[in-house]
């Protein structure tokens, strides 16, 4: 703080804390800085912070516990003012943040997430760390697990490729970027799937990019005609949000398209590892005998989406141009993370995790898929092999799907306007996913929701 009278440097220590508690940054029980600290922080003596705590003191915002140091009144409510409920989410919609409601689109069953595994994995990697540890080093991502994601791909995926053609990221937006900043100039068209994740549209208009939608059918992308495209981004293994899987005819036709097209393809398997059947299908990296696919990977999927961790493969003969531009992209994944997830993997706990989850989805869309039958039996729904979503075609005459998607909304339940991931409004359904639906019982109920809903139309 400026030199100043001593008025207003202790007016200034009352203010702070005094608004602080109206706003509700601050609340009862909430510890604040001892008066040497705040002095050293706000550059004034220890008295002025001292003056500024009695008067707070006073007048009943503070309270000071010995030990336990200086608090936030715990009866801030017989002060006669108005104390805000603190939100930081005020001005945005609070409902598109809670995850919990059912149905919600892209999030695993959170309950199966490997709570105790995961906790003694993070204590022995903070044990183990190294002093060289704590800092930022590699702006690819850590070596270790980049080997350790080479393995999971060959032995997964069928993805041949070495530790240095893969990049760390933090998820989807990080990815993207990277990659069309590192292939794609101004201007370029790219193919995207048409209905399909409503992010991609947005990403490629922000890089200066135009997305041309094209239509799907049920054996996945329709392959586009020759033109001047380069590139196209495709979720073979579920289509996002359709969950149809490419066929393998069509695999093999993209791949022809993107060679004569001189186009790259952008694999996106966001959650490939998840099918009913009883293996993966090949990815489309793993045919890609001409390196035109750019293979993207991440965890949100098979471990949580709060790690913020996914990573992407480049052909051999690229790795260098991506690595020119690394300083605009990398050092955004914490290595403590990086270190705590390449652990999780090399002592087999990933790869139990995801069997263990493939029973549980297995299970959960068997009986969500029994359910939706019995109670919406008129209703015509696409479930193809695999990943967790469910799309239910509706014809509605008495209101759109993004207006049904916001009266089941103020039921609790998050489902997905099919029209929001179209281009075209004439594709009207509801997208579901069932991966937090824990039992038959629950599902019962939030079904009979969506009819009550319904049938109230
Ligand atoms: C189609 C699609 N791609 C990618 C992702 C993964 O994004 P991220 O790795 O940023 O969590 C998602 C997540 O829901 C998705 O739906």
């Amino acid at each position: 703080m400026k030199s100043g009278t001593k008025q207003f440097a202790y007016e200034q220590v009352y203010q702070r804390i005094k608004e602080a508690i109206l706003t509700g940054t601050l609340s009862s029980g909430d510890r604040i800085p001892s008066s040497r600290a705040l002095a050293v922080d706000m550059g004034v003596s220890r008295g002025t912070v001292e003056e500024g705590y009695s008067r707070l003191k006073s007048e009943g915002y503070i309270e000071s516990n010995g030990k336990s140091g200086t608090k936030i009144s715990a009866n801030l409510h017989t002060i006669d003012v108005e104390v805000h409920q603190y939100s930081p989410l005020q001005s945005l919609s609070q409902s598109k943040f809670d995850c919990e409601i059912p149905f919600k689109l892209g999030i695993p069953a959170m309950d199966c997430f490997p709570r105790k595994v995961w906790s003694k994995t993070i204590a022995k990697c903070a044990r183990e760390t190294k002093v060289i540890d704590l800092y930022q080093k590699n702006p690819q991502g850590i070596l270790d697990l980049r080997i350790a994601i080479a393995r999971y791909l060959q032995m997964s995926k069928g993805i041949q490729c070495k530790p240095h053609q893969i990049f760390i990221t933090t998820g989807y937006i990080n990815s993207i970027n990277w990659i069309v900043q590192a292939l794609l100039r101004n201007n370029s068209k790219v193919v995207i799937e048409d209905p399909g994740y409503p992010l991609t549209r947005k990403l490629l208009r922000s890089n200066g990019l135009v997305p041309e939608p094209t239509e799907l059918d049920m054996e996945g992308l329709i392959i586009p005609p020759d033109g001047s495209f380069s590139a196209v981004i495709v979720t073979p293994a579920h289509q996002s949000p359709t969950c149809i899987a490419l066929s393998l005819r069509r695999r093999k036709d993209l791949l022809k398209w993107a060679t004569r097209n001189e186009a790259w393809i952008i694999e996106d398997d966001y959650d490939g590892d998840f099918c009913n059947g009883q293996h993966n299908n090949p990815a489309l990296k793993s045919l890609d005998v001409n390196n035109r696919v750019i293979y993207m990977g991440t965890f949100s999927k098979v471990l949580c989406p709060s790690l913020r961790l996914a990573y992407f493969v480049v052909p051999e003969y690229k790795v260098e141009t991506f690595l020119n531009i690394a300083d605009l992209h990398s050092n955004n994944v914490s290595e403590f993370t990086q270190r705590a997830v390449t652990l999780f993997m090399i002592e087999g706990h990933f790869y139990r995790h995801i069997q263990r989850m493939k029973e549980v989805y297995r299970v959960r869309r068997m009986f969500t898929l029994k359910v939706l039958k019995s109670i919406l039996n008129e209703v015509s729904v696409i479930h193809p092999d695999g990943g967790m979503n469910i799309t239910l075609l509706l014809s509605l005459n008495k209101c759109t799907d993004v207006e049904l998607s916001k009266y089941l909304l103020k039921k609790g339940l998050h489902v997905e306007p099919l029209s929001s991931w179209s281009t075209s409004e004439k594709k009207q359904g509801i997208i579901i996913s069932y991966a937090n639906i824990e039992n038959e019982d629950e599902c019962n109920k939030l079904v009979v929701k969506i009819k009550d809903v319904l049938q109230a139309l």
